[in-house]
């Protein structure tokens, strides 16, 4: 297995980060500037903000993650840098970065993408074991990804609709609770009571697709309802209703599928894999079945440069590397890298 020390940016979304990771395993640095406070007063992510912003802290970021990693580029053997998904306007402040870096340094330059990245997060805390199954819950993704090796990833579920994170910041905008209003309706159901009984969307039998529209107009309608009667609405009652129904799904489906594959290793992503409620389901669930469960740290789950790192290595180690042809896209295929 070859050495290497890569600096990698991200910027897909509302985190500017940058961060230099040793042989795909170990984090030297990892910094995130966040922007959340500046969307929080928009009640979501406001596309040309984001970018701005990014544009402003990017070299800041970037001198950070060399400073605190004790190192200058002379050390760095290549760049990565998300390629997308996310919002393209974000995306290429983070490309036009790194390929400016790439080119002055003549560094070879790694382009990633954005959910190998969440997967990877648990290759920092402990190395990946396949074939695993990957839960990816977050703001714009939900989706189920089995893997049997490195960077080789297949698709067997995803939303059809609305991401989980996005049902649970629409469900928090309804009862009132400001962006991102997930980690706040996580803590709301743990105080409620599921009185609500909101429909369980299993879609066709096998399937491993997820659906969360629906669920969410289930809630919008119940509220509206409620308040046409005069009748009170309890905000926990509705969390915990949501959560309940939400954290079923997840855990029924992604458990079907370990099984259904066999996998070694059951590996949970993204933003929402800091919901509590999710987060005990599934270890309960793990522990009875003996599976073996691996879930970053809160700030390996959430948006961040180290993951992109990780990723990075693999790709170092076949040589796949981009010229300055590289832009950021909006979306790209994970099952054709
Ligand atoms: O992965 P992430 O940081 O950004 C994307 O790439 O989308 O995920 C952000 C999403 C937001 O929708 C936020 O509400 C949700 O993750 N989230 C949570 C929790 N913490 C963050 N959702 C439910 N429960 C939480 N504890
Ligand atoms: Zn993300």
């Amino acid at each position: 297995m070859s050495k290497s020390i890569i600096l990698s940016i991200e910027t897909s979304c509302d985190e500017t980060a940058a961060s230099v990771i040793k042989d795909g395993t170990e984090i030297l640095s990892n910094e995130v500037v966040t922007q959340m406070m500046t969307h929080k007063k928009f009640g979501g992510v406001v596309p040309e903000v984001a970018s701005r912003q990014h544009v402003e802290v990017m070299t800041y970021v970037i001198d950070e993650a060399l400073k605190n990693a004790n190192m200058t580029m002379d050390d760095i053997d290549a760049v990565a840098v998300t390629e997308g998904p996310g919002l393209i306007g974000a995306l290429l402040v983070g490309v036009a970065s790194a390929k400016a870096l790439a080119f002055s340094y003549n560094k070879p330059l790694i382009p990633v993408h954005h959910i190998a990245g969440h997967i990877y997060a648990n290759h920092l805390v402990k190395p990946l074991s396949f074939p695993l199954m990957a839960l990816i819950v977050s703001g714009g993704h939900t989706e189920l990804i089995y893997m049997k090796n490195h960077l080789d990833f297949e698709i067997i579920g995803e939303t059809r609709d609305d991401a989980v994170g996005e049902a649970y910041d629409k469900v928090a905008r309804t009862i009132g609770l400001s962006y991102p209003g997930g980690p706040e309706v996580d803590r709301l159901a743990h105080i409620g009571q599921d009185t609500l009984k909101f429909p369980r969307v299993w879609l066709e039998k096998g399937s491993y697709d997820f659906s969360f529209s629906g669920l969410k107009s289930a809630v919008i309608n119940t509220l509206h309802n409620k308040k046409q009667k005069n009748e009170a609405i309890i905000k926990e009652d509705v969390a915990t209703s949501f959560q309940n129904s939400v954290v079923e799904v997840l855990v029924g489906k992604t458990i079907a599928a370990v099984q259904e594959y066999d996998v070694d290793q059951l590996i949970v992503a993204g933003g929402v894999a800091a919901n509590k409620g999710l987060r005990a389901a599934l270890e309960s669930e793990t522990e009875r079945l003996n599976i073996n469960l691996s879930i970053p740290p809160l700030n390996l789950c959430t948006d961040n440069a180290a993951m992109i790192g990780s990723v990075a290595h693999f790709l170092y180690e076949e040589g796949r590397f981009a010229d300055m042809k590289l832009n950021g896209k909006s979306s790209i295929d994970i099952e054709n890298l």
